[in-house]
């Protein structure tokens, strides 16, 4: 979401004339665009701002802009640490960047947070700004902000607010003017996708309408599965509690839709995941996952772990082991459990578990999960596997990098040259465990996006 949050920044800014450089050195504005989900972001931030100050100071007219979750969290807390920044917004008014630029430009610093992501009954969903895509042949589209859970742990809903869904013809529009540049993989973005819809369809009823209107996540799927030139349709992330069988079948019988589901268990014990408030237990979680495999025998899954969630035993953390072996995991994120201010599980202080033996679980989950993923992997070589190329190996000559529909990264040796965005079948040679290897065989469609995007999408 702060990729995406990124993407439309700079695209806001080209939009306004700026163009982007790779050094520090050539650049007159600076935007860091802030995440505290995890660890200290606090501190990261401001060593940064620190080290940007002499890089401010040492030519005239040179801005800095904070943007994010940090800054919606801290609010004037940026301006007061650190003088010399010049704009510092929040998650709801990205689309003020290049305003508050200009207003800083002759009246000095600003911060400017919105609570919320509604201004004058109009929702401000990011992805109704232009965005700088680093890729071309793939885009990510937002079809809900801000999250409505409680998981103990989670910043999220206190710095992106509660949930809202994106009108489903807006969202089918934009995947179709996509397609129109010559994007044919779209991956949905959402914190709590299942959900989707949920408050349009409430906000419906109690406008006395049509209750039948539903607009929910498996007719968004099949609607935007079917738009044309769109090959490859990915989202994330589904939240285990919310997936229904509607899902599933709808993943299953819509073909553009990939064979990938990331599924995020975060604990193997129950009584860690009623800790962690995510209303359902393990056995539950591996029943949808089994009813999914069911209804896709290829699909792989990957997951979101935490490890050291406070008051996790020993016993806790061996289920997690055994939940992951079961769930034969294709890869997961493992992440340390790191207090965020504001959350309840960081009020646990007399639960927190060491860092060594948390460093210790990590380990062992790691062994256990590349394990599953070798098996899977090895078990690959030998098929013909559709990929979309990435880009040149740059590290071996007459290599390249590519994904197959199961989000693997596939590095191939290729006699012809490939430009990225092009679609073709890799006979897989090898698995390891984080990547498969394979020799090109032949070109499926050449790209079709221009070959730089200049200023995507309007409309709401
Ligand atoms: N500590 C560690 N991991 C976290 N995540 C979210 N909040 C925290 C936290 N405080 C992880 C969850 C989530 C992923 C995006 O980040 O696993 O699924
Ligand atoms: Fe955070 Fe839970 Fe919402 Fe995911 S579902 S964003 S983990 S509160």
């Amino acid at each position: 979401m702060n990729e995406h949050d990124s993407e439309r920044i700079a695209g806001l800014l080209e939009a306004e004339g700026l163009l982007s450089v790779s050094e520090e050195s050539d650049a007159d504005v600076i935007v860091l665009n802030t995440c505290c989900i995890r660890e200290n972001a606090d501190n990261k931030l401001y060593g940064t701002l620190g080290h940007l100050k002499t890089w401010k100071d040492s030519r005239e007219g040179r801005q800095i802009v904070v943007a994010g979750c940090l800054s919606q969290k801290d609010k004037d807390v940026v301006q007061a640490r650190a003088k010399w920044v010049d704009v510092v917004l929040g998650t709801h008014n990205v689309h003020r960047t290049a305003e508050l630029l200009e207003h800083s430009r002759s009246n000095g610093p600003i911060t400017e947070i919105y609570d919320e992501a509604v201004e004058d009954d109009h929702v401000l969903f990011p992805s109704a700004l232009p965005a700088r895509r680093e890729t071309t042949y793939n885009a990510w589209v937002t079809i809900q902000i801000g999250c409505d859970n409680t998981c103990a742990y989670c910043i999220v809903p206190s710095v992106r607010g509660k949930e809202i869904s994106r009108q489903p013809e807006d969202i089918v529009d934009e995947v179709r003017r996509l397609a129109d540049l010559g994007v044919t993989e779209v991956t949905l973005l959402g914190q709590n996708v299942n959900s989707y819809g949920r408050d349009l369809t409430l906000a419906e009823r109690q406008a006395g309408g049509d209750v039948r209107v539903r607009p929910l996540f498996a007719d968004l799927l099949r609607n935007v599965g079917t738009v044309p030139g769109i090959k490859r349709v990915r989202y994330t992330s589904p939240h285990p509690k919310d997936m229904k069988s509607d899902v599933i079948a709808a993943m299953a019988e819509t073909p553009s839709v990939c064979e990938h589901l990331h599924y995020p268990l975060q604990s193997g014990s129950d009584r860690v995941l009623a800790l962690m408030h995510r209303g359902y237990t393990a056995q539950r979680y591996l029943e949808r996952l089994a009813e999914a495999r069911a209804a896709m025998p290829d699909i792989a899954i990957t997951t979101d772990i935490i490890v050291g969630f406070p008051g996790e035993t020993e016993e806790d953390f061996v289920r997690t082991l055994e939940v992951a072996a079961e769930a034969n995991f294709d890869s997961t994120f493992t992440f340390i459990f790191s207090p965020r201010d504001g959350t309840e599980a960081a009020t646990m202080t007399e639960h927190f578990v060491e860092p060594s033996v948390i460093a210790d679980r990590f380990d062992r989950l790691r062994v256990v999960v590349e394990r599953s993923a070798l098996l899977l992997h090895e078990a690959r070589a030998g098929r013909i596997e559709e990929i979309v190329v990435e880009g040149p190996n740059r590290k071996r000559d007459g290599h390249f990098t590519g994904r197959t529909r199961q989000n693997k990264l596939v590095h191939f040796a290729s006699q012809q040259a490939l430009r990225p965005g092009t679609y073709g079948t890799v006979e897989i040679t090898r698995g390891a465990p984080h990547f498969l290897e394979g020799i090109f065989r032949e070109v499926l469609a050449e790209p079709t996006h221009r070959v730089r995007i200049p200023v995507a999408v309007a409309g709401h």
